[in-house]
């Protein structure tokens, strides 16, 4: 059945980097925030105490980005003391998103700067941002319209370093159109571009008891999981920690308080002997090494069919050699450096023990300084023997013989993990049957599986990967509210 999508669905138009013009204008407007300073320090309704103040780098190049005052544990308690749900009219809410989507488009110049700085990203990865972001935005302003239920309560977000702008407005902003109050806990890594998304929002129109940022590590994730006035928990990060935080939540949470999770997967991409070879190639290139494969969505592990293996291979490894490895903010940069140092040691090790094996398959040589990490493929006899999702610009490669397609599906689907699947074939049967079978949120066929857009391709996975329902989709914002309630006393 065709989406149900909300009434006046209309994504960003973002920028064209082809055009000089649109460069230009990039250009003119980032220039100011390339040197400043940024601060992110609690924003709570009631005063700021603070606990330690450190430095934020620039993972390119270790140069300071800004400083992060970290939320103390009466912070995190004076939040929960002043959060308020948003109990403003749906259409005024709806309004004032709208108005917050706009601000953030008109502040494009300093979102680009710290997404690079902050965050490493490439410019072609900070303007899909900064659209996704925006189209959150205008998504659920247009959801919130048509809500009947009422909110939980307070609202507890935490989310990802690796789309800071993005899945940060996300969640809280799905959380405030279902009239809830947020405390919103970014990554510790990308903490300056959350303050100043919050900025906007506060700005826009968004009152300061609904919505509270609360910066910090683990201890403050701890302490806004485990409070028995939060009435829910939007999280985006690993497996391990969602249930973490799941146990965290049983035993200090109401029962009835919901966890809404996007978790890793160990993706996989199945390419047979129909397959059209050079849009396979740069299909699982934009896949495995755009956004340094620092994507939940990236593409882990491909299986080529045996027979035409070398070919592709050998096209795919040429083509690494063309990708442009340098600091994100260089317009030519196809791959930026990892998040942090502690990213850089688990991958490095990863790729070192496949190396001692005697089974690397290609490397390449990376920019000196930074936390950069060649774009690496490693060979390996399938999905399982991964073990772990491996969080960076790594892809493992298998083969498969003719008749083995079905088998493929079941051990992919044994994993357990069922977030992005790619499948390149021109057998429409097969097609069909694969993609039937499979027990993935999110399958892309004769295409790359990152990048889902929102109101198109609902995003979130299965199993391991995720509680549902599914981001960007018709469904999110009703988890943000209290559906049993329209059921009581009938
Ligand atoms: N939504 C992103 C993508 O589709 C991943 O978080 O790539």
């Amino acid at each position: 059945a065709p989406l149900a999508i909300f009434p006046g669905r209309q994504n960003s138009k973002g920028f064209d980097l082809t055009s000089p013009v649109d460069l230009a204008r990039i250009e003119e407007a980032r220039a100011p925030h390339q040197e400043t300073l940024f601060e992110a320090a609690p924003m709570l309704a009631g005063p700021v105490a603070g606990a330690a103040r450190t430095e934020v780098k620039n993972p390119a190049t270790g140069a300071l980005v800004g400083h992060m005052l970290a939320a103390s544990a009466a912070d995190v308690d004076s939040a929960l003391t002043h959060a308020q749900a948003w109990t403003a009219a749906p259409a005024e809410r709806a309004a004032i998103l709208r108005r917050a989507a706009d601000l953030y488009e008109a502040n494009f110049g300093a979102f680009f700067a710290l997404l690079a700085r902050e965050a490493g990203k490439t410019l072609g990865d900070a303007v899909a941002e900064l659209r996704e972001a925006v189209d959150f935005l205008r998504y659920y302003a247009n959801g919130a319209e048509s809500l009947t239920h009422p909110p939980h309560g307070i609202f507890t977000c935490i989310s990802p370093w690796n789309f800071p702008l993005a899945i940060f407005s996300g969640q809280i902003v799905a959380a405030l159109a279902a009239g809830n109050a947020v405390l919103a806990k970014p990554a510790p890594q990308t903490p300056l571009i959350a303050a100043y998304a919050v900025k906007l929002l506060h700005e826009a129109g968004v009152p300061a008891t609904a919505l509270q940022l609360l910066p910090g590590g683990t201890e403050v994730g701890i302490a806004v999981t485990s409070d028995a006035r939060v009435n829910g928990v939007c999280f985006t990060g690993s497996t391990a920690t969602a249930q973490g935080i799941r146990r965290a939540m049983a035993a200090n949470l109401s029962p009835t308080a919901p966890l809404i999770a996007e978790t890793g997967g160990l993706n996989a991409m199945i390419v047979d002997s129909t397959a059209l070879p050079e849009q396979a190639v740069r299909d699982v290139l934009a896949s495995s090494f755009q956004s340094a494969g620092q994507r939940c969505s990236a593409l882990r592990c491909l299986y080529l069919q045996e027979d035409i293996a070398g070919p592709v291979t050998e096209m795919l490894f040429g083509a690494m050699d063309e990708l442009t490895l340098a600091e994100p903010w260089k317009l030519d940069t196809d791959v930026g450096p990892l998040i942090d140092a502690a990213a850089h040691k688990t991958i490095s090790e990863h790729v070192a023990k496949a190396r001692a094996e005697g089974r690397v398959m290609k490397e390449m040589t990376v920019p000196a300084g930074g936390t950069f990490l060649a774009p690496t493929v490693i060979k390996v006899s399938g999905v399982e023997a991964m073990g772990k999702e491996v969080f960076g610009p790594v892809l493992h490669v298998a083969t498969f013989k003719a008749g083995e397609v079905g088998a493929l599906v079941d051990r992919i689907n044994a994993t357990g993990y069922g977030l992005t699947f790619g499948l390149h074939s021109r057998i429409d049967d097969r097609v069909q049957e694969v993609t039937e079978k499979l027990n993935v949120g999110n399958a892309y066929v004769n295409r790359n599986q990152i990048g889902a857009v929102v109101g198109s391709q609902p995003f979130g996975g299965e199993g391991m990967s995720g509680t549902g329902p599914k981001a960007g989709g018709p469904d999110y914002l009703h988890r943000f509210t209290r559906i049993e309630a329209s059921f009581a006393g009938q």
